[in-house]
């Protein structure tokens, strides 16, 4: 879906569909670099890292692995609720492996210290974290997040896999939701 399809829900077009892919295609070749030889595995968080996770993996020219992860979030609003809660698990042990999480949208931070540190206690040889958005506020989380595609204004944003009570997540580019939208 395009952006100019929902236009009138947008208060702003942050980023077209193929600017993301063009950044994703630059970071998959760094990931490439920083991991030759190394049994990778993509952790995906369900549900909105999906596009960036398929996107990245098949810009990769090194061998990979993926599984998922589904984390308790923002279910119809659009502030956290701060209680996260593991919905699902990884299907494989990750104990030795070279793991790299694949994030949508950084903005706490909460999510992802949260998942950070529940991985960790599996013993991976590596654990990095790749995310295609960040939001300010997510500088001040103790997470070193060590590939980032784009730093994006605090604003709500949807598109590229976020979005708001289950609507936008296909359009390709990312956009400003118009708070008319949620105040309605
Ligand atoms: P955090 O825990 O505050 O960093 O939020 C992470 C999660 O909140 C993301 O994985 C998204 O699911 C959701 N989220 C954060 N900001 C936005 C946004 O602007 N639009 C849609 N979802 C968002």
């Amino acid at each position: 879906m395009e952006i100019a399809d929902v236009r009138g829900d947008l208060s702003q077009v942050l980023l077209t569909g193929d600017e993301i892919q063009r950044r994703i295609g630059q970071l998959a070749a760094t990931v490439d670099q920083d991991y030759q030889g190394k049994d990778l595995l993509l952790v995906g968080v369900l549900n909105g890292a999906v596009w960036t996770l398929a996107d990245l993996a098949r810009e990769l020219r090194n061998d990979c692995q993926m599984d998922w992860v589904a984390i308790s979030s923002y279910g119809a609003g659009v502030t956290s609720s701060g209680v996260l809660r593991l919905l699902k698990d990884l299907s494989a042990d990750v104990a030795g492996r070279h793991l790299l999480v694949v994030e949508d949208i950084i903005d706490t931070g909460l999510t992802l210290s949260y998942l950070i540190e529940n991985l960790r206690g599996r013993g991976p040889a590596s654990l990095e974290v790749l995310t295609a958005f960040r939001k300010p506020a997510a500088a001040r989380c103790d997470v070193a997040v060590k590939y980032v595609g784009f730093d994006i204004p605090n604003d709500f944003v949807v598109g590229y896999g976020l979005d708001y009570a289950g609507r936008y997540r296909h359009l390709r580019g990312l956009g400003v939701l118009d708070p008319a939208v949620y105040n309605r």
